[in-house]
């Protein structure tokens, strides 16, 4: 019986099922299977012991939470793992890229020869080129259609203007990669091709004919050419990558991703009513900001004043709400209400109807002043001496029919 069963069968016992199991001296297999099982757990528990002593060290854990374990916004779907997929295959073609280069020779005379030797006869050759080559459409595949998720999704706007950049530049360096190592087989087609590639790199503008120089290694395509080809497609576009996709993706652990276009239409959830939504900035967006250590202890600070803010909102519109219907209940008095009457059916050339008071609406014929002040209404009148009125007509009586 093995610990686990033995266990389970003494916990039945105990657990009420009344007749206990009487405990038995172990057999010699029982035995032999206990220390077995405890040979299994301490080492497992030593493989535990290291990963926690290097943890303890350097944070892994808090790194890869942080990175992995985020808020993502409501309405995420497949088309977000698109950036993963361009991802993975990249460290695919690093890694068959590595097997590939331990058979390539990056020379004129024996490119072709190496090519071939690895395909027919290194064993896994041909599907580890496969792999390469295959590996090379789909990146520039996928990077585009992760480029459309983006852009359709508006990804690319504030504050995220930057990864877009980050990705543009990904972008070409990605087509850099394929345009290099088209050239390493060195046969007819990728020489050929090669040739017509560089030349319409030279009709670019301004910077087009230097840059097709440097690419050649001179003004003409020679063996040069290939081990130019070579170094950068073998350590400094992949290292450029590398460093951008880190770049990219610590702009997607700090920002968060964009939750899509139809998920932020309506009002965003908790907004108020009289919120305005920032440009180009939805509601959803600022909360979902990925939720690691810092960010969840800045969110937790911040929503008590949140909160008070919203209670004193609260308050604010509840006082006004009174005061208007107060105003209201004050109109049925039908003195009041023939006055507001008045007021309202008074002539346009009267001061504004906020600014009178009701006494005066009711009872004066407008001035000459005040007609004449027709575009104006508002303004202070001409005459100094008319001055000290005002206040009063802004005071107390107002009507907000
Ligand atoms: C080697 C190429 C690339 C890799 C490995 C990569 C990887 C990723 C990953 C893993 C994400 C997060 C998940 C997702 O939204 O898919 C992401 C997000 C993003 N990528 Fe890329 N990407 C690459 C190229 C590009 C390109 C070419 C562009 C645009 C020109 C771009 C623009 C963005 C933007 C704007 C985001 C933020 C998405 C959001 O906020 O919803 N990336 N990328």
């Amino acid at each position: 019986m093995s610990l686990l069963k033995r266990k389970k069968t003494e916990a039945a016992g105990t657990n009420g099922s009344g007749d206990a199991e009487a405990v038995t001296k172990p057999t010699r297999g029982e035995r032999m299977g206990q220390a077995k099982e405890l040979g299994v757990h301490h080492g497992t528990q030593a493989g535990i012991d290291v990963a926690g002593w290097v943890d303890s060290r350097v944070n892994a854990t808090g790194i890869f939470t942080a990175m992995m374990s985020r808020h993502v916004p409501k309405g995420t779907n497949w088309f977000y793992t698109l950036g993963s997929a361009t991802m993975f295959i990249f460290a695919m073609q690093a890694i068959t890229g590595v097997f590939l280069s331990m058979y390539y020779t990056p020379s004129a005379t024996q490119a072709y020869a190496s090519i071939t030797h690895m395909t027919n006869e290194v064993f896994m050759g041909e599907f580890v080129r496969g792999m390469h080559k295959w590996g090379a459409s789909l990146m520039i595949i996928l990077i585009f259609l992760h480029m459309a998720r983006t852009f359709f999704f508006g990804a690319y706007k504030y504050p995220r203007e930057l990864n877009w950049v980050i990705g543009v530049v990904l972008l070409i360096l990605t087509t850099v990669m394929g345009l290099t190592g088209y050239l390493l087989p060195f046969d007819q087609r990728s020489f050929w091709a090669t040739i017509v590639a560089n030349n319409i790199t030279a009709s670019g503008p301004v910077v087009g004919p230097y840059l097709a120089d440097f690419l050649r290694a001179g003004p003409d395509f020679s063996a040069t050419t290939l081990s130019r080809f070579y170094a950068l497609h073998m350590m400094v576009v992949p290292g450029l990558i590398a460093g951008l996709i880190g770049a990219h993706l610590f702009f997607v652990v700090k920002l968060g991703t964009t939750a899509p276009p139809w998920v932020r239409a309506g009002r965003p959830k908790g907004a108020r009513p009289e919120e305005a939504v920032t440009a180009g900035v939805a509601r959803e967006d600022l909360d979902e900001v990925p939720v690691n250590g810092a960010v969840a202890a800045a969110v937790a600070e911040a929503e008590p004043p949140v909160a008070e803010a919203d209670a004193a909102e609260a308050d604010a519109v509840e006082a006004r709400e009174a005061e208007e219907t107060e105003a209201a209940v004050a109109t049925e008095d039908p003195a009041e209400e023939a006055a507001a009457e008045e007021a309202a059916q008074a002539p346009a050339e009267q001061a504004p109807v906020e600014e009178t008071p009701v006494e005066e609406v009711s009872t004066e014929v407008p001035s000459e002043e005040s007609a004449a002040d027709e575009t104006a209404p508002e303004e202070p009148p001409a005459d100094p001496a008319d001055a000290p009125d005002e206040p009063e007509a802004s005071g107390e009586g107002e009507v907000n029919s």
